[in-house]
């Protein structure tokens, strides 16, 4: 077999999926999911989903991966024959369009890292309205995406050690340093500790159905999980290394990340007397507030580094989603990498403008009508993240019980880790992986379809 690539060792192979888990949807997406659905009651549902389906569901797919080491697509299909391979389609499929929004947004913390160093921003009275009249900005937004688009292809164009590897390694480090002194600084705002209460004190009587799958469809995009892209970074890592013990530092930093986020943004929320439950634009509209008040030159710094760093982390996740199907055709069709990347690079990012045009520059964009009037970016995001994740995980699960075997998943677990045989944790991952992942996620997708397209309420009512 040609060489694919391989990461450098464990270190490596961490920080790039570490990487990929880490990004937008840990920094962006989980503080105004959990600031929607109940705040602590939300944190303590993703905490328990995380670790009872979604960290099996990693090892499964890293296992395949490296098991198979082929991309989505071939994996599968070398494990389980042409039809499973269309599981691997359909994973490339999702991480296709999550890159068409994503990189979306990508462009929009690039902008307001540019904005915020020269200044434009924080001499703005209203951030509110700002960041309105920014993402209809076509221009703006175009060029920005644009650039993020063709970064990300530079990187997974030099290949696996020398372009993703080499990014992560040093991003990741510097996106958790920075976190942690803004925390230390907005802890001390006035009424912070209001944004504590909401956000570490769970009250029950706000869990509901919607808070579960919001939380469901969070861990899954969280953790890049559910469309194959650890099954592409798992065919990259070598045969001695212990996936188990990979894995868990992946899932306990992303995790932390996400975490970590939430104790940042909702003292700052409640400290600046804003609701928590302000959508996608929340980050938008209140980190600026808190930069602000550093003063003139200290508030261009930190807040100009902090959005640098949301964008590195944003840029190892898109390398990760365009990584997934540059490796199928690369893989399959014997493409060369270089046009490869380029081409899907360049298709990604038209397909990215209907979602680009929907935050009210476009009409026809911003209000759907077979989508409740909902925009292009909530529906491409919902259908091939929200619920098309979840389906995938549970797709995974069903094709490790039917066709490849939970014995041959452990078989290659042992390797890298010869204590898992027969350990208790492998009981639990077994029994996880047979009942639990496809029994909870094939309900909940169900659901959630039903939900997002007609309204769960309706059907019970
Ligand atoms: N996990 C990434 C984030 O949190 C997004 C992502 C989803 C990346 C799926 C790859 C695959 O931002």
């Amino acid at each position: 077999m040609a060489n694919r690539g391989n990461f450098s060792g464990r270190l490596g192979f961490i920080m790039a999926a570490a990487g990929s888990a880490v990004g937008l949807g840990n920094i962006w997406k989980f503080p105004y999911e959990a600031g929607q659905n109940g705040g602590a009651a939300f944190l303590l549902i993703y905490i328990l989903l995380t670790f009872l389906l979604c960290y099996p569901i990693m090892l499964g797919e890293i296992a395949i991966g490296r098991k198979a080491a082929s991309d989505a697509y071939g994996s599968y299909k070398q494990l389980g024959g042409k039809n499973w391979g269309y599981l691997g389609l359909y994973g490339i499929l999702c991480g296709i369009m999550i890159l068409s929004f994503y990189n979306v947004v990508a462009g929009w913390a690039f902008g307001y890292f540019l904005e915020i160093s020269f200044g434009n921003l924080l001499d703005h009275p209203n951030y509110g309205t700002f960041f309105s009249e920014y993402v209809i900005d076509f221009w703006d937004n175009l060029i920005f995406s644009a650039c993020f688009m063709a970064i990300t292809a530079f990187i997974v164009l030099k290949g696996v050690q020398k372009g993703i590897e080499a990014a992560s390694k040093i991003m990741m480090p510097a996106l958790f340093s920075i976190l942690i002194l803004l925390i230390i600084y907005s802890l001390t705002l006035p009424n912070a500790s209001a944004g504590i209460s909401f956000y570490l004190l769970p009250d029950f009587s706000k869990i509901n159905f919607q808070t579960v799958y919001s939380a469901l469809g969070q861990a899954f995009f969280s953790l890049s999980l559910g469309m194959g892209a650890l099954i592409t970074y798992g065919s990259y890592v070598n045969k001695n290394q212990n996936i188990l013990s990979s894995a868990a530092t992946i899932t306990v930093m992303d995790m932390s990340v996400a975490f970590l986020s939430g104790l940042l943004i909702f003292p700052l929320v409640f400290s600046q007397g804003q609701s928590p439950a302000e959508g996608p634009a929340l980050v938008f509209v209140v980190l600026p507030g808190i930069f602000n008040s550093m003063g003139p030159i200290f508030g261009r710094v930190i807040g100009g580094g902090f959005f640098l760093l949301l964008c590195f982390a944003a840029l190892t996740s898109t390398i990760s989603l365009l990584e997934v199907p540059v490796a199928y055709f690369v893989d399959q069709k014997k493409w060369s990498r270089k046009s490869t990347t380029w081409l899907l690079a360049g298709i990604i990012f038209i397909l990215g403008l209907p979602s680009m045009l929907s935050q009210g520059a476009v009409k026809m964009f911003s209000s759907l009508p077979f989508y409740q009037g909902r925009s292009a970016l909530d529906f491409v995001s919902e259908v091939f993240s929200d619920i098309s994740l979840p389906l995938g995980g549970c797709l995974m699960t069903i094709f490790i019980v039917r066709r490849w075997g939970t014995h041959n998943m452990s078989e290659e677990l042992y390797q890298g880790n010869e204590t898992y045989k027969n350990s208790l944790l492998e009981k639990y991952i077994n029994f996880s992986i047979r009942y639990i992942c496809p029994v909870i996620l094939g309900i909940f997708s169900i659901l959630i379809i039903i939900d997002k397209f007609y309204g769960v309420d309706k059907l019970m009512n």
